[in-house]
């Protein structure tokens, strides 16, 4: 499963930035897709988007300008503090044709740019609930190999939905696998067939994540955040995100704030406990760290992994984008199990998550 992108652009190329982003949006989201188009126009011609996205094009890859700018007017739109804006978003209600929005995101820019500078601050933290179908899968994976329960750490966690993955349902061919009384159900989510029974019994003993910025899904600002960032036009991922949140009020997790993840992850695996798996979980993370500290985090995974084993083996599983052998992007799932260290694909997929094809 993968997708054709144009090259990534240059730090400081905030019309190319907002292109290669309008691009990644694609066919799935053409309202947001037209709002960055315009946008990159703008900006190219001097207009407000200009002097407001400059603050984040130094870093492109980490501070990830486009979606910044689809958030803040998003928020603003959930908020109805755009009114004339939200009659063109399908998340508010909206049901004007989007190549309209453009004019009146413009006024707006131009009008009340202090509104927009103060939400272009907040840092992307999207919690995509996609991407647990690839967690799920590593989750059964890991329990079928190990016969152990299993404590899940996630690094980058956001508001740490996807801690919960084993309690969200999975429908394949009429059979609900998971949580099936999940306000959650993820409908066909996978392509291929899975290397092990969906319905392999697992046990989660510990749920818990890190971020610089968390967010806490009990929080109706921080709900809001989560859900501004969601293209507009995707109402079923917003759906989806309401319904993780409601998984999150029935089963806690806990995602600490830390800045040094290395460090928090070392404190972390120092406490792993015999008879369980312990699993370190990342998605759509890696780019968000600077190379040094990511390069840091692999080191310690490699060097905790190669000294156990036996019967609190650790294991990490990855989901991060890359090119395949054509040179095309696609999203995939890399699970790793020490002391043997060697990484397998477990599959493809896109940004989102689903559906998930199995590597066979
Ligand atoms: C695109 S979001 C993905 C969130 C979540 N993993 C998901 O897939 O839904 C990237 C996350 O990485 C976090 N992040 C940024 N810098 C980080 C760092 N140095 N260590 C850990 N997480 C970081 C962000 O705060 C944000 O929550």
């Amino acid at each position: 499963m993968s997708f054709d992108l144009p090259p990534f652009p240059a730090p400081g190329d905030l019309p190319g930035h907002l292109r290669w982003q309008a691009a990644g949006c694609g066919d799935r989201a053409p309202l947001s897709r037209a709002l960055l188009r315009a946008a990159a126009d703008d900006a190219e011609s001097g207009g407000p988007t200009a002097a407001l996205l400059a603050p984040y094009v130094d870093r492109p890859a980490a501070d990830a300008p486009g979606l910044r700018f689809l958030a803040a007017a998003h928020y603003l739109v959930l908020n109805g503090s755009l009114p004339e804006l939200a009659r063109f978003y399908p998340s508010a209600g909206g049901t004007e044709p989007f190549d309209g929005a453009w004019e009146p995101l413009h006024k707006a820019l131009i009008e009340r740019p202090d509104e927009f500078a103060a939400r272009l601050t907040a840092p992307v933290q999207t919690n995509e609930t996609g991407r647990a179908a690839a967690l799920y899968g590593g989750l059964a994976v890991l329990t079928h190999h190990t016969g152990l329960p299993i404590r899940l750490l996630e690094i980058g966690a956001s508001a740490g939905l996807n801690l919960r993955a084993d309690r969200f349902g999975y429908r394949v061919d009429g059979t609900v696998y998971g949580g099936q009384d999940s306000p959650l159900i993820l409908d066909e989510p996978f392509r291929g067939i899975p290397p092990v029974p969906l319905g392999t019994r697992v046990s989660v003993v510990e749920r818990r994540g890190c971020d610089p910025h968390p967010l806490d899904p009990a929080d109706a600002e921080h709900r809001r955040r989560l859900e501004s960032l969601v293209w507009a036009e995707q109402v079923n991922r917003l759906e989806r995100l309401r319904a993780a949140i409601a998984v999150a009020g029935r089963v806690p997790a806990e995602v600490d704030r830390t800045a040094d993840t290395a460090g928090w992850l070392a404190d972390r695996l120092a406490e792993a406990s015999p008879g369980t798996v312990t699993l370190v979980w990342h998605s759509v993370v890696q780019s968000y760290v600077d190379h040094d500290a990511w390069r840091a985090i692999e080191a310690l995974l490699d060097e905790v992994g190669e000294h156990t084993g036996g019967d609190a083996p650790l294991a990490r599983l990855a989901f991060e984008p890359e090119t395949d052998e054509d040179g095309r992007g696609r999203f995939a799932a890399r699970l790793t199990l020490w002391p043997d260290g060697t990484s397998h694909l477990l599959g493809t997929t896109n940004g989102h998550g689903i559906p998930f094809a199995w590597a066979g």
